[in-house]
Order: structure tokens, then C-alpha cells, then sequence
């Protein structure tokens, strides 16, 4: 259903942009433009979709939610009060943390690649539910030669310490002497690292590729660079579902 028309200073504040007042303010200032045309009145109506609100000079379309992927370099952590490392939030506008854009799970500081990010909170929850299976794909660059043996215990099951079962892998490849491409559908506590260690190897780098069918380098994110971010339409959005494995 389309939304009610809704004042300028309204929209502004729901996009992020900070409160009713600040919003007030940028207005007021001159900073704001509605589809390209200045409007220095707060309490104009607008109706939000298919709005481009200009702040500062800089477009943005009203979203009513953000679904973003951004390629993680390392030393950015996932949480929201990061003790050792840069929040990854830095690395999006401002507004849109302000807005309530968060990580979907969570990638370890020095694991790098595909980050989903979004301020809709039941979509979040439901692409990590356990039970929804999203498959995850990582690229493992291992201490050791990979072998047989380490493919076929990872596609086995590894029991991790404080696991009830073993954990296996949905797919496992060796791609290179000391690169595996390994699929799981958890999302677990250093997962990758702790399987792979008690599978009697050891991860000196993890990169994230691919979360369901959407992965870096391919369709919508074709070309993102390493600490950019895209908003994801919905072909990539429907990609999410879709496991490889
Ligand atoms: N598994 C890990 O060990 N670390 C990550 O960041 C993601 C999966």
C-alpha cells in the first residue's frame, strides 16, 4: 500500500538524516532538494514512493528499507561496539546506521567478503535462521596442503567442542594446493576456523564469496570493490534463497 503523504522534515528523519529538527534545519539551510527540485519548506507533503531526496547534493531514493552487500575488507568488526577494530558501519553514509542498518550474522574481523546488511529486522532474522538453510560459500586459504582426507572429513562432520553433533560441510572442493572452497549452511562461532582446525588444518585467510546464489563479482555485484557497498534490487535479493551447494 502506498504511504500517506508525509511532511519533508518527516521524510528526511526516516531515511536517517537525523531528527525531526535536524531534519528542520537541513531544510531550512537550503540543503534539500525533492526530485531535483529545491525546497526550503519542512512541512510540505510528499508522498515517499518513488521520492529522490537530495541532501547536501547528494541523491538518495527514499527506501521504506535498505538491503545492502558490502565487500568487508579486514580489520572491520561486525559489532556495534567494536573493542579492537573499525566498526564496519563506518564504512556506509552515516545516516544509514542511523536508520537502524545493522549486519546480517556476523563476519569475523579478519575475514574478508560478501556482508549483507539491512535495517528491515524480521528479513534479517529470517535469511539466519538456522532452519531457512542459507548456504554460505568461503573461500579457505589453508596453512597445509590440502588432501583427501581433509575434504572428506570436512564433508563428513567435524565435532567442534561445544557442539551437540558434528557439523559437516555442504560442499567441500580443493581449488588450489592450499585453497578450498567450503559451503556450510550454520552460522556458528568462528565456524570455518574451528571446522578446518579439527579437521587437522589450519585457516590463514577466509574470504566470504557467495551467500545463497548471490555472489561478489557476479550480477548486481559485479565490479564492487573492497569496502564498497550496493544497494541490492530485487533479482539479487531473490538470489539469496538459492543454494549452490
Ligand atoms: N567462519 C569463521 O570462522 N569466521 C567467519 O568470519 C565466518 C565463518
Amino acid at each position: 500500500m502506498p504511504h500517506k503523504p508525509l511532511p519533508l522534515e518527516r521524510l528526511l528523519q526516516s531515511q536517517g538524516f537525523g531528527s525531526r529538527k535536524d531534519c528542520r534545519f537541513l531544510v531550512g539551510a537550503g540543503r534539500v532538494a525533492v526530485d531535483g527540485v529545491p525546497c526550503r519548506d519542512a512541512a510540505a507533503p510528499f508522498v515517499p514512493e518513488g521520492r529522490v531526496l537530495t541532501v547536501d547534493g547528494q541523491d538518495w531514493p527514499w527506501r521504506e528499507r535498505l538491503y545492502l552487500a558490502l565487500d568487508k575488507p579486514a580489520g572491520y568488526e561486525c559489532s556495534r561496539q567494536p573493542q579492537h577494530h573499525h566498526p564496519v558501519l563506518a564504512l556506509l553514509p552515516a545516516h544509514f546506521a542511523a536508520r537502524g542498518v545493522q549486519p546480517v550474522g556476523r563476519l569475523d574481523a579478519d575475514t574478508t567478503g560478501l556482508l549483507l546488511l539491512s535495517d528491515d529486522g524480521a528479513w534479517a532474522h529470517g535469511l539466519n535462521s538456522p532452519r531457512r538453510h542459507v548456504a554460505k560459500t568461503y573461500r579457505v586459504d589453508v596453512r597445509h596442503p590440502v588432501d583427501d582426507e581433509l575434504v572428506a572429513r570436512l564433508l563428513t562432520g567435524v565435532q567442534l567442542h561445544d557442539e551437540p553433533a558434528p557439523l559437516a560441510a555442504l560442499a567441500c572442493a580443493r581449488i588450489d594446493e592450499q585453497v578450498l572452497e567450503l559451503v556450510i549452511d550454520q552460522g556458528k562461532y568462528h565456524q570455518v576456523k574451528r571446522m578446518v582446525a579439527a579437521a587437522g588444518n589450519r585457516v590463514d585467510a577466509l574470504r566470504r564469496i557467495a551467500v545463497g546464489g548471490l555472489r561478489l563479482g557476479e550480477g548486481e555485484l559485479a565490479g564492487l570493490e573492497a569496502g564498497r557497498w550496493r544497494e541490492l534490487g530485487p533479482a539479487a535479493l531473490a538470489l539469496l534463497g538459492e543454494g549452490r551447494a
